[in-house]
């Protein structure tokens, strides 16, 4: 039986015209072609629900494909190869990602190496203090030299001792897209708002040589063991003037480092620990009567700030002639001052005098008899050892560390890797400084 094609009424084997709508019965459909018209209705229905699922179809493909996009988009962003996230290197055997992510006290967990989009060279900062001292020096070229040989690019700056220019130095490289940061601060607790941007920008950060302050950004901290070069010191005053089988007293004063440096504090007690003993039994004397280290510290570590301290000292206690027997210096730059000032005000028997970094002109007063001792941080350990330490953490590989006790900076313990110093004196200097290559004889004696 036809239907009607217009409205789908029953129209009869010979209708011209549909009896219902009136159109044209060619227009009719055959029962098999068009089972009911309420189907027919349901037509344009079915169609909208197809339409409906493409349209949502489409929506999510387009869904997947932006988030598709993005992530390859930060794909730039995010270790691939060689490296991996910081969760990951920190903490290999932690699997529970949500955990470590909820451990504020650890926010090593939360930063990945940051590789610069579109870069293959991988740059490192490194912000020395100054170029005054001429350890630094060493220390900024060895240090470049290793990076280099690993493949690093190094953006490699001297801040004067003005802790605003270290700040914005170390701003700069930032803005500059640097991968790691090295940094010895001049003032440890004053370079906060750069420590911050590092952060923000998931750039580790090592601390050279001595501690970054009050900022739990630092990662590691590489560096001699300073509480060490402290107890060199002192031990090296009671040995000398055998303190432990002569009777009698001796005469000793007390200068010590920037009180902006944490490891001015810790050579100082250090050499304390040493010398109390024998402070407290009266074996040893301090005329000036000076030995809080707020007292014999010495602003930015400067010979001029320790000469003109230790004039006055001489000046006040020692100038009716009585002897001094020794004077801890914390190292050679406050050394030099503390040499200058016997030279122009005191007249009696030359001191014991400590010093630490083996300068040359510290080794020169050495020869010279001028100073007894110095201990000597072998720059070129300290700046392999970085190296090595920057190189595990850019290629996401375990960091090795010695010390994760010690170093408590106010706001975290800071994992450490402490080099050994080491005692030198005239007796042994050639071994320790020429026969290594550190200096040629000529430049100690020339
Ligand atoms: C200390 C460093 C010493 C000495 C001093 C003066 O932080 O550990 O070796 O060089 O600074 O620069």
């Amino acid at each position: 039986m036809p239907y009607c094609r217009n409205c789908g009424a029953e129209l009869e084997d010979n209708d011209r015209f549909c009896a219902k709508c009136g159109s044209p019965a060619d227009q009719a459909v055959s029962g098999a072609a068009q089972s009911s018209p309420s189907k027919k209705q349901k037509k344009p229905k079915n169609t909208g629900l197809i339409i409906t699922i493409i349209s949502l179809s489409l929506v999510l493909v387009s869904v997947l494909a932006v988030a598709g996009v993005y992530i390859v988009q930060n794909t730039d962003l995010i270790p691939s190869g060689n490296y991996s996230s910081k969760k990951d290197r920190d903490d290999d055997d932690d699997k529970d990602d949500k955990d470590k992510d909820d451990d504020d006290d650890d926010d090593d967990d939360k930063k990945p190496v940051v590789i610069k989009p579109g870069s293959n060279s991988i740059t490192v900062g490194i912000s020395m203090p100054t170029k005054d001292l001429q350890r630094w020096n060493q220390d900024g070229d060895y240090l470049k030299k290793e990076l280099e040989a690993y493949g690093y690019e190094v953006d490699l700056e001297y801040a004067a001792n003005d802790v605003a220019t270290q700040l914005s130095q170390v701003e700069n490289m930032i803005d500059s897209g640097c991968d790691l940061l090295i940094i010895a601060a001049i003032e440890g607790s004053s370079l906060g708002e750069a420590l911050d941007m590092a952060e923000q920008m998931n750039i580790p950060v090592i601390a050279y040589d001595r501690l970054l302050m009050e900022n739990d950004t630092v990662d590691y901290y590489v560096t001699f063991d300073n509480y060490m070069v402290g107890t060199i010191q002192g031990q090296y005053i009671v040995d000398t003037l055998n303190l432990d089988n002569v009777s009698g007293s001796f005469t000793i004063e007390f200068t010590a480092g920037d009180p902006g440096d944490n490891n001015a504090l810790f050579f100082y007690i250090g050499a304390m620990d040493v010398l109390n003993p024998y402070i407290d039994s009266g074996k040893l004397v301090c005329v000036s009567g000076q030995t809080d280290f707020s007292d014999v510290a010495t602003a930015s570590w400067k010979t001029e700030n320790a000469q003109s301290r230790a004039e006055t000292v001489l000046n006040a206690y020692y100038a009716d002639g009585t002897n001094i027997d020794a004077w801890l210096c914390p190292n050679d730059s406050t050394a030099l001052g503390v040499e200058n000032a016997l030279e122009y005000c005191y007249f009696g028997s030359y001191p014991i005098i400590t010093g630490q970094d083996c300068d040359i002109s510290n080794i020169k007063n050495m020869l010279a008899g001028k100073q007894s001792m110095s201990v000597f941080k072998d720059t070129r350990t300290l700046a392999q050892r970085v190296a090595l330490m920057a190189d595990q953490i850019l290629q996401g590989q375990t960091v090795e560390v010695n010390d994760t006790e010690t170093y408590d900076n106010g706001k975290k313990v800071v994992p450490a890797f402490l080099c050994e110093p080491t005692l030198v004196t005239s007796s042994n200097y050639i071994e320790i400084l020429v026969d290594s290559g550190y200096y040629t004889e000529d430049q100690l004696t020339g």
